[in-house]
């Protein structure tokens, strides 16, 4: 039982030849084995029989007058409507048949005359078969390439949402992190007005009271003090919440020693590192040169090293700090290493998130890394990795492009 409809579907076959007996030779030959056969006896009308229904197949006898199979087949060969037809040529062994000639022009086999019956069936069978395959995979190529279109579409929209998504919890985080000194900037105000009010009311009963300056002034005092510090809290939260979102044309790339310009990011650092007993070591080639952003670079080295003297050591622990670099074809590579406490394998992955902090408590905000990893995916078109082990310490290693585009 065949319940494939491709099985049942019987191909439709073009005889072309000059000879009357061998047209109807074939004609039948193929007819009995159920194919749908037309006949055509010259040249021209064979053409414009393949034009007006393209066949799966084509037999074309080479010598003909008027014109010969393989002008016939040139013609084929240059319609886009019958290009892809597979043409069996036909010669009798009298004829010279020039094989090389025949498949140059596009034949894909040749009989030869006096046919044997199977061998007809068997080349014309082999070469429906292979036309079907073709066929099969030119439409499972454009299935897959109308999949991978789709895929792409599906990827970008994708993208798209997490983007929102990740925006969406920056937005929250920002409100949630703004909310608190803002929220006791507003209560210390109030305080203030109040006692203002009352301080107005009893200076105007002209029943004050030394004690009731005094209070006041305190009053004023503490409340402005609040007030003060929780907005410079907030502005200061301002500032950083301004490079997550990382300015791409503030600075111009420049070309730039990087041994040497470790070197200085470093000293920079040297007020908070004076009173440390920490050691801070660069290492490799000083005629390296970068082409680059060396504010950013500034901006991630700052930033690690302060992760360093902040989560890495205990008060008066001497850290050794390293900062190994070399080049990789057309990428840096650049480790930075300490060899304090390490992080939690739990906390390995959270790490570049907003607004994730082992120290919220002491005043850091977890804006840090992600700051460095937007810096290094977008601006500097890079990529950062964390290894650690808790007790042992933390390195980062950094590929960035030797020079940006
Ligand atoms: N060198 C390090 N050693 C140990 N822990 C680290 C190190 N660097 C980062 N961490 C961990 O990663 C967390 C996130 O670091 P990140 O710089 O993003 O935030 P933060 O330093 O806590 O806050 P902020 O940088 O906003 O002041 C830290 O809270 C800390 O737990
Ligand atoms: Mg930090």
């Amino acid at each position: 039982m065949n319940d494939n409809p491709i099985d049942d579907y019987k191909a439709n076959i073009l005889v072309v030849d000059d000879t009357v007996a061998n047209l109807r030779l074939l004609v039948n030959l193929l007819a009995e084995r159920g194919y749908k056969v037309r006949p055509a006896s010259n040249g021209s009308m064979a053409l414009s029989a393949a034009r007006t229904e393209p066949p799966d197949l084509i037999l074309l006898d080479i010598l003909m007058p008027n014109m010969d199979g393989y002008e016939v087949c040139e013609h084929l060969k240059a319609d886009e409507h019958t290009r892809e037809i597979p043409v069996i040529f036909i010669s009798a062994v009298s004829e010279v048949l020039d094989k090389v000639k025949a498949f140059a022009i596009g034949g894909v086999d040749y009989i030869t005359k006096p046919f044997q019956v199977e061998e007809v069936l068997a080349r014309v069978e082999t070469h429906l078969a292979i036309r079907n395959l073709q066929r099969n995979l030119k439409d499972k190529n454009e299935e897959l390439g109308k999949t991978l279109q789709q895929l792409k579409t599906t990827q970008f929209q994708l993208i798209e949402s997490e983007k929102m998504a990740a925006l969406g919890n920056l937005v929250a985080g920002v409100a949630h992190e703004i909310n608190t000194p803002i929220g006791i900037s507003v209560t210390a105000a109030s305080v203030l007005a109040e006692d203002t009010t009352d301080f107005s009311n009893i200076y105007q009963s002209g029943k004050m009271k030394r004690a009731d300056l005094e209070t006041f002034l305190d009053t004023a005092r503490e409340s402005s003090r609040m007030i003060l510090a929780n907005l410079k809290r907030a502005a200061d939260l301002v500032q950083s919440f301004k490079q997550v979102a990382v300015d791409q044309s503030s600075e111009s790339q420049r070309c730039f020693y990087l041994k040497e310009y470790l070197e200085e990011i470093i000293l920079s650092l040297i007020g908070n590192l004076k009173k440390t007993k920490h050691t801070i070591k660069i290492t490799g080639d000083a005629n390296l040169t970068l082409n680059s952003y060396p504010g950013a670079l500034s901006q991630i080295v700052t930033n690690l090293v302060m992760n360093s003297l902040i989560h890495a050591y205990a008060e008066e622990e001497a850290g050794q700090i390293q900062l190994d670099f070399q080049r990789e074809g057309e990428q840096l590579i650049l480790q930075y290493s300490d060899d304090g406490q390490g992080i939690k394998p739990e906390n390995i992955s959270q790490i570049f998130d907003p607004f994730f902090t082992t120290n919220r408590s002491q005043g850091n905000t977890g804006l840090g890394l992600h700051i460095v990893y937007n810096l290094i995916t977008q601006k500097l078109r890079g990529t950062i990795q964390c290894e650690s082990q808790v007790g042992r310490g933390t390195k980062f290693t950094l590929k960035l492009p030797i020079t940006q585009r």
